[in-house]
């Protein structure tokens, strides 16, 4: 005698022994107030697109304000802007300052150069450190009194944390260091949610700024060098993000979208 669990062997008669449903485990971004630090372009536009697709009111921060106000304009009359610049503290009281209440907050600002400790000059090798994880450390220091009892953090870092892509090991350390911040964050602002994306490379605004001799032969090397063959897009990293803002169990983790480059 065979037995088998599939529901097409069912009694029709027998009681059903379905599990009751539990509740639901993402909290709707439906009227939620989600404030982009780098939103004016690539990753954190896409990001604010798919909050205010999902009703939520969105404030993009970052430094050119025409770009800010394109953006926010794309959105529609739920989007906001201000100018930040995150190296800059008073320019980050200000920004927040201006700012009601914080139910999400995402970081992707950011601008430095990379390279290898030999030829960088030291500003420039200094550059990940001053921006990427200082400019992170202080917007989420100005923003924390903003921030609401079940609000949400998602810091970027970048998957070249846990496998340097070329010789540029400032960046490699930066990235790595802010995945450590993500931790401790969490740790000191429970219950508040804070979580880190580390996306592989992404083809989007960031490298359509860059040569397209150099931009080719990354996207070349990266299909070599990752499980799925190909770049990501903004929109994969922004799902990634959003999942970090909705998952009410998700704190002190870092996700890597990145088709499999850490692994290879
Ligand atoms: N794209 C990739 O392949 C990739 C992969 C891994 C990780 N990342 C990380 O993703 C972040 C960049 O996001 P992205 O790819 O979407 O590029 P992006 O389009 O260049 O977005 C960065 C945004 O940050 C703003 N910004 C830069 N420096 C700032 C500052 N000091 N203060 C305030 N705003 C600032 C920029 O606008 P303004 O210039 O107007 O200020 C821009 O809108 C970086 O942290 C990068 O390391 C990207």
């Amino acid at each position: 005698m065979t037995s088998s669990h599939s529901p097409a062997s069912a009694s029709a008669s027998a009681p059903s022994s379905a599990p009751a449903t539990t509740p639901p485990t993402a909290a709707p971004l439906t009227g939620r107030d989600v404030v982009i630090v780098g939103g004016g372009s690539g990753i954190g536009l896409e990001v604010a697109r798919r909050a205010v697709a999902a009703g939520a009111r969105v404030v993009l921060g970052g430094r050119n304000e025409d770009k800010l106000a394109a953006a926010a304009q794309s959105l529609g009359d739920r989007a906001g802007w201000a100018a930040v610049d995150t190296t800059d503290k008073e320019s980050l009281a200000r920004f927040f300052d201006g700012v009601d209440r914080i139910d999400h907050l995402f970081t992707p600002a950011a601008s430095y150069r990379v390279g290898p400790m030999l030829e960088l000059s030291d500003s420039d090798a200094e550059s990940p450190f001053v921006s990427k994880f200082w400019g992170q450390y202080h917007a989420v220091k100005y923003a924390a009194p903003k921030l609401t009892q079940n609000a949400s953090v998602v810091l970027m870092s970048g998957a070249a944390s846990v496998r340097p892509p070329a010789a540029a090991p400032a960046y490699v350390a930066c990235n790595a260091a802010i995945e450590g911040l993500g931790r401790g964050l969490a740790v000191e602002l429970a219950p508040v949610r804070v979580n880190v994306v580390s996306p592989g490379t992404v083809d989007g605004n960031l490298w359509a700024q860059r040569p397209a001799a150099v931009r080719e032969a990354s996207f070349a090397q990266y299909g070599r060098d990752s499980l799925l063959h190909r770049p990501g897009t903004e929109g994969e990293i922004a799902d990634a993000v959003l999942f970090l803002f909705t998952n009410t169990f998700m704190t002190g983790s870092v996700l890597y979208p990145d088709g499999g480059y850490a692994l290879r």
